[in-house]
């Protein structure tokens, strides 16, 4: 390709990885456009110490926007190297991706047309599950970057997951700072290109069966037919280590998982809180017997069929998020 084309395919990616989901619309993400390469920075003045004191969320976030670089860079044509964690001592330096020869990634490709159809849905979903052929594909997608992912399907484990659940809910409210930032962020100005808009909020009719789950407040968000249980299910996401580059392979598979879902017309909603809480995270190990470090959970379920769609969330300009090269 010509250097111009180059340009333009890594600047059209970068615009579509904006669209990345990242905790409470934050985007905490910075860019660097290169000759043939993009850098991928995190933003630390966007980072949330009451809600995410270990900075898992950010790095997740900026996982997720990595992964949708990445899917984006294919369906543009493109094939691309990733380093990441190229410079271990710069924590803000999450990864640098190269443009090279050779044909791109399929697999990444065939989810291109996903980015602009997904988006966090915290309604109700149906009470038909979820068939254990989808769970399956998505556990694959997961496991393509070293990351488990558990769907919780059995009674007895669903609900000790649900007690942790509700603990770190119950806990993080007394943590300092947390809800100052949950204002801060549900409360934007009209014009505001982040945070969580009343529009992508359900009204509290319309919350899914566990409504003190539901983190923010009440929305207008319409809600669908309430036709039963929900039946929605908790897939959590897991790693061998919990360093960054742990966190940020987290991010993509979350990105993944979350696109492949979208795919296969299932609605999704990570829930961070019980990852969030220390004691909650402790717990969530014992809970499900794991040996794994939590990163997130994603609730994930048909929608019902009377929902509406839902509208895109707001993002900030390309300009607003590069880096000078
Ligand atoms: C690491 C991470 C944690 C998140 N935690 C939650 C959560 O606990 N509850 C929730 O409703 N949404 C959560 N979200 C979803 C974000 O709020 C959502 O991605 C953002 O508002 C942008 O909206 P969109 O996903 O519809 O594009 C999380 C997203 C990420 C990436």
């Amino acid at each position: 390709m010509s250097p111009q084309l180059d340009a333009a395919v890594l600047e059209r990616a970068v615009r579509l990885a904006l669209r990345a989901p990242s905790v409470h619309n934050t985007q905490p993400w910075r860019w660097r456009l290169r000759q043939r390469q993009v850098e991928l920075h995190a933003d630390l003045a966007r980072h949330l110490p009451g809600t995410d004191p270990n900075r898992r969320d950010l790095v997740i976030s900026c996982g997720a926007a990595l992964h949708h670089l990445r899917v984006a860079a294919a369906g543009l044509g493109a094939a691309v190297e990733i380093e990441r964690v190229p410079a271990p001592e710069n924590a803000r330096h999450l990864a640098t991706i190269r443009l090279v020869d050779g044909p791109p990634d399929r697999s990444a490709a065939a989810l291109y047309g996903q980015i602009g159809r997904r988006h966090t849905d915290r309604r109700r979903y149906s009470s038909e599950p979820v068939a254990p052929e989808r769970l399956d594909a998505l556990v694959a997608r997961a496991r393509g970057f070293g990351v488990l992912a558990l769907p919780v399907t059995d009674p007895a484990v669903l609900q000790r997951m649900n007690e942790v659940l509700h603990l770190a809910a119950r806990e993080q409210r007394h943590e300092p700072g947390y809800l100052a930032e949950l204002l801060m962020w549900t409360h934007r100005y009209a014009d505001a290109r982040d945070g969580v808009p009343p529009m992508a909020v359900p009204a509290r009719s319309g919350q899914w069966d566990q409504p003190h789950l539901q983190r923010f407040p009440s929305g207008t968000l319409a809600p669908g037919r309430n036709l039963g249980a929900d039946g929605g299910t908790l897939l959590l996401l897991a790693t061998p280590q919990d360093d960054t580059a742990a966190r940020l392979a987290a991010g993509e598979a979350t990105s993944a998982v979350l696109l492949s879902a979208t795919r296969a017309g299932l609605a999704t909603e990570p829930l961070s809180q019980a990852v969030e809480v220390p004691v909650a995270r402790k717990r969530l190990r014992t809970a499900l017997g794991l040996p794994d470090e939590p990163q997130l959970v994603i609730r994930l379920g048909l929608p019902l069929p009377d929902a509406a769609p839902l509208a895109p969330t707001p993002r900030r300009p390309l300009a607003s998020v590069l880096l000078r090269p």
